[in-house]
């Protein structure tokens, strides 16, 4: 398969108007990733050779947001929108590069499978000129359907165009298209508009093909391949069975999931085998976890690496920047952003760590503070190995308190503390014996004058 060159073509210059958004249909994401962006990795996983984006006119917003994820791609404006054979051949320039294999993909259809591609390339292989990718399903409203004669394709029929008889053929097509790279200019360019929507549609190619007796294949792949993104609805079903997939997929890789459908992953997260992840739990982008770490129940998680036998949560919030080391402890309610937890620190509850770094074995009392921030720009707090922060303490940066340094509880540090040293950083307490008593007996009498007056 290799020795064989490839170009795969995106088409992605549909309005996307039943988005109602602002930002272009492709764009939008599942499992933080826009659609296009998991159409360019499927198309990668696939062997994909060299990528043709092809967008609408004054797409300006959707070139950048795709090529950022497909860089080495070449973006092609097709002017207007007459159709998905005219939206192919707006790449003409790539395709009379000469290919191989020429792979037909839709930006919003995301959950193409890298299998189903290289499926279809295998029968390019053995002489195939067109392969289809259909699928099987009980409700093939809106979808073209595959017609077949003594068992070979000879026509995909789009659902407008079709006879009663032909609507109820369930065998559809996907959307997913390879054709021979010899023959594919050649077939296009044949490709007419008489049809139900007056556009050039792509899988007319199948007919005329056929007519020539060029060797024409369907195959099957599941529904998801074709699941072709139209409005909000669509889009959550779509992160919906990424999600399922890839729960599953941790699963098996030796990751406990007590609740698998409330855990929520991204296309990046990395986790390790005998991690642990309570229900109602959140990774954004960027997450990295080692093995045998615990994350429990409602923590979210974004941008964080997390070492072997992490403990994390539950109700934990890591943020960006976030580097929890071996055996490190993040509770309930802290926050983490931009610091690294070293090896075995605890920073247990109600507490904000941001901009620092925490030595090992540091322990971190409830209710500290890094102010980190003075409206303007971020300082930041390091805390020396073994050190001690006693609860609802202040530590206003810059500052750096030694290793092994030792916070009274309720102090606001504003210099910093060498290795060893004790700093209280909070008023002297005075206490005044019997003079709570006197208080509360002055504050009675006064209460009593009032009712009576
Ligand atoms: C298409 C197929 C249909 C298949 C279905 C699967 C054709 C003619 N029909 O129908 O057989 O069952 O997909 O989902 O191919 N696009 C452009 N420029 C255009 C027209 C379309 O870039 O001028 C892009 C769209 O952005 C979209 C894709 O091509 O990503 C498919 O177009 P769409 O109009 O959604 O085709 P369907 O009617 O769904
Ligand atoms: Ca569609």
């Amino acid at each position: 398969m290799s020795q064989r060159s490839c170009l795969s073509i995106i088409l992605a210059a549909g309005e996307g108007t039943r988005m109602k958004s602002a930002v272009p249909k492709v764009l939008h994401t599942i499992a933080g990733l826009p659609m296009v962006a998991h159409v360019v990795k499927a198309a990668e996983a696939a062997g994909s050779g060299d990528l043709a984006l092809v967008i609408g006119h004054g797409a300006d917003e959707m070139r950048k947001g795709a090529l950022k994820f497909a860089p080495k791609a070449e973006a092609f404006i097709q002017e207007k929108r007459l159709g998905t054979a005219h939206a192919v051949l707006a790449a003409r320039a790539a395709i009379s590069k000469g290919y191989d294999d020429i792979l037909v993909m839709f930006g919003d259809t995301p959950l193409i499978d890298p299998e189903a591609l290289a499926a279809a390339r295998l029968k390019l292989a053995e002489g195939a000129a067109v392969v289809v990718v259909g699928f099987r399903t009980e409700n093939p409203s809106g979808y073209g359907r595959l017609i077949e004669k003594a068992g070979k394709l000879v026509a995909i029929r789009e659902e407008k165009d079709c006879s009663d008889e032909e609507k109820k053929i369930t065998f559809c097509n996907g959307g997913l298209m390879a054709v021979a790279g010899r023959h594919a200019l050649k077939l296009l360019d044949q490709v007419g508009s008489k049809n139900a929507k007056g556009e050039y549609y792509l899988t007319d190619i199948v007919e005329i093909a056929a007519a020539q007796r060029l060797d024409v294949v369907a195959t099957e792949a599941s529904f998801e391949n074709a699941l072709g993104i139209n409005n909000r609805a669509e889009l959550a079903q779509a992160e919906g069975i990424w999600q399922a997939r890839r729960r599953q997929e941790a699963m098996l890789s030796g990751v406990t999931l007590i609740a698998p459908e409330t855990v929520f992953f991204s296309h990046d997260t990395e986790i390790g085998a005998d991690t642990i992840v309570e229900p109602n739990v959140w990774f954004g982008p960027g997450v990295k976890i080692a093995t045998g770490a615990k994350i429990h129940a409602f923590s979210h998680i974004e941008g964080a690496i997390i070492a072997s036998n992490c403990d994390v949560g539950p109700f934990a919030r890591l943020r960006p920047g976030a580097d929890l080391r071996t055996k490190a402890k993040v509770g309930n309610f802290c926050e983490v952003k931009q610091a690294i937890v070293e090896e075995g620190a605890k920073v247990n509850h109600l507490t904000y760590i941001g901009d620092a770094r925490i030595g090992a074995g540091a322990n971190i009392g409830a209710g500290t503070i890094t102010c980190n921030y003075d409206g303007y720009s971020k300082f930041f707090t390091d805390i020396g190995e073994g050190a001690f922060i006693g609860s609802n303490s202040s530590l206003v940066a810059p500052v750096s308190i030694g290793k092994g340094g030792y916070i009274a509880s309720g102090s606001v540090i504003t210099e910093s503390v060498p290795d060893d040293a004790l700093a209280f950083g909070r008023a002297r307490q005075r206490t005044l014996p019997g003079k709570g008593k006197e208080l509360r007996e002055r504050f009675a009498s006064i209460s009593a004058a009032r009712k009576k007056g």
